[in-house]
């Protein structure tokens, strides 16, 4: 199953991903999370996307576009992959679209996780990370263990640098029309599901399954 996730900063993308790539046995492939981890090899790939992100600019598509598709070339996105924060304009789904199409492939869902703005905002700024394991806590819907260490690898929890306040208002300007023409142009297409993400995260989980387990 090929399966697009789309959705404003903090939406939940990443906390629904990684929880339904475990269901359906399919690769988690974040744009965001590639170049993170690019940037702290320090790859001139990584330090370039580094200097767009901590502004919450978007990275210049010739370079986006071309991490996504190697990413997707890879040998395990054969049987499926879930997208997330890949499209995030119509020139990126263009050329999605054309990639998968070279090789016989279509998106099967685009599933667009909308969250009342004014959730946002509070969702990225109490935002935590571990630095060992990547796993997402938030300082008052998903706490961490005591003295900011991780639950599951004992990792250090920390706040990505794009998560201050500052910078989150930026991001979430920057995205918002973007978003909205992407869920028209699948709209039109025939292939937008939209969900309610301001739920609880095991409620936002239900209405994920739902629509993958339907015939
Ligand atoms: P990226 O890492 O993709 O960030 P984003 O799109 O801004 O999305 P987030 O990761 O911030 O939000 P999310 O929806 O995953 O929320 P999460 O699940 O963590 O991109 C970062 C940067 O990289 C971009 O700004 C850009 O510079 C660059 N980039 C990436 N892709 C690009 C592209 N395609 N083109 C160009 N540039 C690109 O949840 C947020 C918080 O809320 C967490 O604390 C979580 O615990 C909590 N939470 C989640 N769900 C719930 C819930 N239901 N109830 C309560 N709390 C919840
Ligand atoms: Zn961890």
């Amino acid at each position: 199953m090929n399966i697009i996730l789309l959705g404003l900063p903090g939406a939940g993308k990443g906390t629904q991903a990684k929880i339904i790539v475990e269901h359906l046995h399919i690769p988690h492939i974040s744009t965001g999370d590639l170049f993170r981890k690019a940037a702290q090899e320090r790859t001139a790939l990584g330090l370039k996307a580094k200097a767009y992100m901590d502004t919450g600019e978007l990275v210049p598509d010739e370079i986006t576009i071309g991490i996504a598709e190697d990413r997707l070339a890879q040998s395990d996105c054969k049987e499926g992959f879930l997208l997330d924060g890949f499209p995030r304009n119509l020139n990126q789904a263009h050329a999605l679209k054309s990639y998968l199409a070279a090789s016989g492939k279509a998106i099967d869902h685009v599933i667009y996780v909308k969250v009342d703005e004014r959730l946002l905002f509070e969702r990225l700024t109490g935002r935590r990370v571990c630095s060992g394991c990547g796993a997402t806590y938030h300082i008052a819907y998903q706490p961490q263990a005591v003295e900011g260490r991780c639950n599951s690898c004992g990792g250090v929890v920390i706040q990505r640098d794009d998560d201050q306040a500052d910078t989150v208002a930026e991001r979430l300007n920057i995205n918002k029309a973007l978003t909205d023409q992407l869920a028209d142009h699948y709209k039109t297409e025939g292939s937008l599901r939209v969900i309610d993400g301001s739920k609880e995260i095991g409620d936002v989980t239900e209405q994920l399954l739902k629509i993958f387990a339907a015939p």
